[in-house]
């Protein structure tokens, strides 16, 4: 293993949140609907929601089995609650489709309502252990500073970035954790505003740290 990869890993198994989609008893469907949940809501908010929800629904053939004005009311206050019919359409997929079980294929996955591509990947490696490039914000930023010496990456996904995030996707089979760990070093550490770089654990390897943390001066950008 690389340093870069030791580095990342070894910080992760201290400092990463006890979250119960992240626990080996998770199943891939509690996997896809945290996603689904965290798409738009931090996790402090979706945390008892999902809870909940995998309470009364603790399988796809569950939800797909209630009418979809269920799945929004027990939405509640995440907010955009047309990620819960798209869900509740995901689920229904499933049971018609794959038998009630979550496909563990990236294309499978991609090919239900409301899945795109980060559910997709984050669903196959963290539900199923599968070796994929898992890019959201946090991901995002975190390699544009640490390999690109960029402050932010550009607005849109580019096949350079993610050729870079593949070039250091472990090939063994800590791919999976290794993604949630970039997430986790970016949500905690590597944030967007203020970033700790006292406390990051591959700062002596980061590009942007070396080049004096220049401000990002790319294409406009929402934070
Ligand atoms: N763990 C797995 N996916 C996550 C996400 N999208 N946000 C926070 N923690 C996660």
């Amino acid at each position: 293993m690389s340093d870069l990869h030791e580095a990342i890993l070894g910080w992760y198994d201290a400092h990463q949140r006890d979250l119960p989609w992240r626990r080996p008893e998770a199943t891939p469907w509690g996997v896809m609907v945290s996603e689904f949940m965290l798409q738009q809501t931090p996790v402090v908010r979706v945390l008892p929601m999902w809870k909940a929800w995998m309470t009364r629904w603790p399988t796809p053939a569950a939800l797909a089995a209630e009418p979809s004005g269920e799945a929004v009311r027990a939405w509640g206050r995440l907010g955009y609650p047309r990620r819960a019919l798209r869900l509740h359409a995901a689920a229904a997929a499933i049971v018609e489709q794959h038998d009630g079980a979550v496909p563990d294929e990236y294309d499978d996955l991609l090919a239900l309502p409301g899945v795109g591509d980060y559910t997709a990947a984050a669903v196959a490696s963290f539900g199923f252990g599968r070796r994929h490039v898992v890019l959201d914000t946090n991901v995002r930023r975190v390699f544009a500073r640490l390999l690109a010496g960029h402050e932010f990456p550009a607005p849109g996904v580019t096949k350079a970035e993610r050729a870079l995030a593949a070039s250091v996707l472990p090939h063994d089979d800590s791919a999976a954790v290794w993604s949630v760990a970039v997430m986790e070093l970016g949500a905690l550490v590597c944030t967007a505003v203020a970033p700790r770089c006292d406390a990051c654990p591959v700062a002596h390897l980061c590009a942007w740290r070396t080049a004096g943390r220049p401000t990002y001066a790319g294409p406009e950008r929402k934070v």
